[in-house]
């Protein structure tokens, strides 16, 4: 077999990870989360999942994928045999879902890109009210701006891990951070920002509705990638040099950090604009798709400038995610049935194409696909049952038994020397003691209490 192909350079584990890590989950997600868990408590109950379950599986994931240099099906028939395969399998499935319905909302950034420039341009013109509800349901327009991005996508990963992911991220990613400070810089300037400031960091945890807690740890998972393989098939680039806990530790920050800029950003605009803190839209989707492009442009100084900028943020951050989507198939065709990368990723993206038809027509184009409900009532729609059924039940299974995996089933000799390569001083120790104690009971506790409250009905979509 041939040599694997690793990162080229010393970040660009870290570059890509956290491209993967910051998405939509981040920008679209997070903000409307925590807006709707009443702010403060829930950001700590978030930071405290995102450490002691986020962090831990974070390092099992890439442990297993550098260990192994396989992606996630073959690294786990390899370490714990074809039964624990089956986890690598779930993760492929999970990534086609997943890329099936994240394609579509990602083409959203590309229509709400190409408006702003227009408004930015030419003048503000308030959309009617069902505008969006018009876009979303034209089929033709849904199926194009899905396959772009797919299409963008497949490229990049075409061009291999160097050439492709790592290259493309590292241009994504500080455009990403610059952008993302120039923002929060700028609404700093606005009155809202005392408002914000108390919102986000001041708990009150009478306010947290129990639920929090549970979708607190839901969402950890899915804003981490998390669950399904992505860090497993990125560690599996990942050469020996590089230290497991530290890149871990790097891209859960990172990611952290951005999740909390996408809130400062957000909220400091809506309590900025009069009267609008009681209208938010209940939806996710009304936040950042028509709630924000109208602050910005009626509201908000320079919203004509930070508009449009604001969109290729948004629109950077998904196509890094879903970079880190494909190439988890991808990975699986190359190492398990020896494919080229081009053929591979061409049959891989038209695939997960595939998912991404049914997800776009069914956002009221074909009647059918958008009333088809397993999941019920709130949930219409193949998209909506494709969310809810990676965030709700596929990410945190997956996570669960890479805990039980690495915390139980796999030599402790193995995690330890694999930890122990790039770290040989005094803080070892201590890293590898709170890692164990974490994968082992914290991380498998917290989600088997997500998985049970799944199954009694909370939805964490
Ligand atoms: N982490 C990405 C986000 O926050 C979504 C994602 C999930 C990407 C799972 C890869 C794997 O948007």
């Amino acid at each position: 077999m041939a040599t694997r192909e690793n990162w080229g350079t010393k970040i660009g584990f870290i570059i890509a990870a956290t491209g993967s890590a910051v998405g939509l989950g981040n920008l679209w997600k997070f903000p409307y989360i925590t807006w709707h868990n009443n702010g403060g408590a829930f950001v700590i109950i978030y930071l405290i999942s995102v450490v002691l379950i986020g962090w831990p599986i974070m390092m099992a994931e890439i442990m297993i994928g550098r260990k192994t240099q396989e992606s996630p099906v073959p690294a786990l028939e390899i370490l714990g045999g074809k039964k624990w395969s089956i986890v690598g399998w779930l993760g492929v499935l999970t990534g086609f879902v997943i890329l099936g319905y994240y394609t579509v909302i990602a083409g959203w950034t590309i229509t709400s890109f190409i408006s702003c420039i227009k408004w930015s341009f030419s003048g503000y013109v308030s959309p009617s009210d069902d505008a969006f509800g018009k876009f979303i349901g034209n089929g033709p327009l849904q199926l194009l701006l899905s396959f772009l991005f797919m299409t963008a996508t497949a490229l990049i990963i075409w061009k291999g891990v160097k050439n492709g992911i790592e290259k493309s991220t590292r241009i994504l990613m500080p455009v990403l951070f610059a952008i993302l400070i120039y923002l929060v810089v700028m609404v700093l300037f606005l009155p809202g920002r005392t408002e914000t400031f108390k919102f986000l960091f001041n708990p009150n945890f009478a306010e947290l509705p129990w639920e929090g807690v549970l979708e607190a740890i839901g969402h950890a998972f899915f804003t981490l990638s998390l669950g399904m393989g992505a860090m497993i098939t990125y560690g599996s680039y990942m050469n020996k040099q590089e230290s497991i806990s530290r890149s871990a530790s790097m891209v859960v920050f990172l990611d952290t950090f951005v999740a909390i800029c996408a809130c400062i950003i957000m909220y400091t605009i809506i309590f900025s604009a009069p009267g609008v803190k009681e209208s938010i839209s209940g939806s996710t989707v009304g936040m950042l798709f028509i709630t924000l492009p109208h602050l910005l442009y009626t509201y908000i100084p320079f919203g004509a400038t930070i508009a449009p900028i604001f969109y290729i943020l948004v629109a950077f951050a998904a196509l890094s995610s879903t970079i880190s989507l494909l190439e988890v198939i991808v990975a699986l065709l190359i190492d398990k049935l020896n494919m080229p990368r081009h053929k591979a990723t061409f049959l891989g993206a038209f695939a997960a194409y595939f998912v991404s038809i049914l997800s776009a027509l069914s956002l009221g184009a074909v009647p059918f696909l958008s009333n088809w409900s397993v999941f019920g009532p709130g949930k219409e729609g193949i998209l909506s049952t494709l969310d809810h059924l990676a965030a709700n039940w596929m990410l945190p299974i997956g996570g669960f038994f890479i805990t039980i995996f690495v915390g139980w089933r796999l030599d402790k000799n193995i995690t330890e020397s694999e930890l122990r390569l790039t770290n040989p001083d005094g803080t070892f120790k201590l890293t590898y003691k709170l890692f164990r104690f974490f994968i082992r009971f914290t991380a498998p506790l917290a989600i088997l209490a997500v998985i049970l409250a799944v199954i009694f009905g909370k939805d964490f979509s």
